[in-house]
């Protein structure tokens, strides 16, 4: 009986779905703590590439219970899409393999109008889901959970407050209504339960927590305002998974040698501009950071699965690294698993940021203010870079590659458990 968090080490899409995926096979259950159809994780195998938003990656295997927690904030209409989309590629979704917590929150149709209003003096660039809203109004307490759909008096009581405090002219019955009749299509599909009850009846199960985004964008720790409204760093497990016990393990997923952003905010090692060179290919100069930048994001395949935006690009930070290590760092025991090693095999040469300057004060700790983050500078130490196509094992990456592994061990004082060499479920080396 073990209990492992997963979550991202730097601002999500970081590769997570692939290491949930791997690791899915050896638990019980997988669980989902935090934020909604914001998230893409993407799985691909040898014959197709599957995009989950809202379900937990455990859903590609059979005999799995997968647990969308009271965490999540749900928008039926798009679990339903999800749900149907998966159905119709042979995946089985049954009340079985998925089950949704009656405790978790609803995203209505407007919220993500309300959302487009804030975003155009706020620019924290969301992806427009109407995520920030259902959290703001669940702890503004007039949220809707999914156990209020059925209670009308509630929902439509709720649905007015909205209306009133954000001056919108919205048919409570017409919204409730639909709500009833997406939950009837769902409820074919799922089980929507007290997953309290569900995980005290499954003590001895072996339980994979899966968070969504990352460390950075988590609403207490990340580089705020900056943020997505949910707990992506582990502890928000214990508050979004409730009834789950002690937490065993966790694994911070983290790109071996890069970090990618989506949005607004701050970003020490970022490198070049960001533009939608989607289908360009990169003539690389190493001494040229926009190149770099450019060549990241093209050969790491680097845009949004949810929004299909391109991510801002840029050298590893280990300053940030270790500043999510350390405050993560709240199960028994800690690794990390490295994701996507092979993006950078046509470089001689990779930076990672050991340091940050500002004017001429030299910090090695990661500031709490954005406005501070902002005037860092990266002070980085340079590695030299080989392929690493084919490796299998971890004793046979090429010297360079150890050499910046054994550096990233050292300096996080973490173990590297896992390295992902490639998109594939198969590509995946385990220590
Ligand atoms: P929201 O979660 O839509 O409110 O967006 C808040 C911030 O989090 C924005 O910068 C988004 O780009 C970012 N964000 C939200 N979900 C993800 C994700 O799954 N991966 C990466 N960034 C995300």
């Amino acid at each position: 009986m073990t209990t492992t968090a997963v979550y991202g080490v730097h601002f999500g899409d970081e590769g997570k779905g692939k290491i949930v995926d791997f690791l899915a096979r050896d638990y019980d259950i997988v669980a989902r703590w935090n934020g909604g159809d914001n998230a893409g994780h993407t799985v691909e195998t040898r014959h197709s590439k599957i995009a989950l938003h809202l379900v937990p990656s455990g859903i590609l295997y059979k005999g799995k219970t997968n647990v969308i927690g009271n965490g999540v904030v749900i928008n039926l209409a798009s679990l339903k899409r999800e749900i149907e989309w998966l159905i119709s590629n042979g995946i089985a979704v049954s009340k079985d393999s998925l089950m949704i917590s009656d405790m978790a929150h609803l995203i209505l149709p407007y919220y993500s109008a309300i959302e487009e209003k804030k975003e155009l003096t706020r620019k924290i660039g969301t992806t427009k889901k109407g995520i920030g809203v259902a959290y703001a109004l669940k702890h503004d307490r007039s949220g809707i959970r999914l156990a209020d759909i059925e209670d009308s008096d509630t929902f439509e009581e709720r649905v007015k407050i909205h209306a009133g405090e954000y001056g919108l002219d919205i048919d409570a019955k017409s919204i409730l209504s639909e709500q009833l009749s997406l939950l009837e299509w769902i409820r074919q599909h799922a089980t929507i339960a007290d997953t309290v009850k569900f995980f005290r009846e499954n003590r001895t199960a072996n339980i994979l927590l899966e968070g969504a985004q990352g460390f950075f964008l988590d609403v207490d720790a990340g580089t705020y305002p900056f943020v997505t409204s949910s707990h992506a760093s582990p502890a928000g497990a214990y508050s979004g998974c409730l009834g789950i016990k002690k937490i065993d393990n966790i694994i911070g997923v983290m790109k071996a040698c890069y970090i990618t952003r989506v949005g607004s905010g701050p970003f020490v090692t970022e490198l070049g501009n960001i533009v939608d060179d989607k289908k360009e290919s990169v003539e690389l100069n190493e001494d040229d950071d926009d190149s770099v930048g450019k060549y990241i994001r093209v050969e790491g395949r680097e845009y949004g699965t949810t929004t299909g935006r391109p991510r801002r690009t840029g050298w590893q930070d280990i300053v940030a690294t270790k500043h999510s290590v350390d405050a993560a760092n709240i199960g028994s025991s800690f690794s990390l698993a490295l994701t996507k090693i092979d993006v950078l095999n046509g470089l001689k040469k990779i930076k990672a940021c050991t340091e940050y300057r500002t004017g001429n004060k030299v910090m090695g700790h990661f500031p709490s203010s954005s406005r501070e983050l902002v005037k860092c500078r990266p002070v980085y130490r340079e590695f030299p870079w080989a392929p690493t196509d084919g490796v299998t094992e971890f004793e046979k990456l090429p010297p360079q590659t150890r050499d910046y592994l054994d550096f990233l061990e050292t300096e996080t004082g973490a173990r590297i458990g896992i390295v992902s060499t490639g998109p594939r479920r198969d590509e995946l080396i385990v220590r």
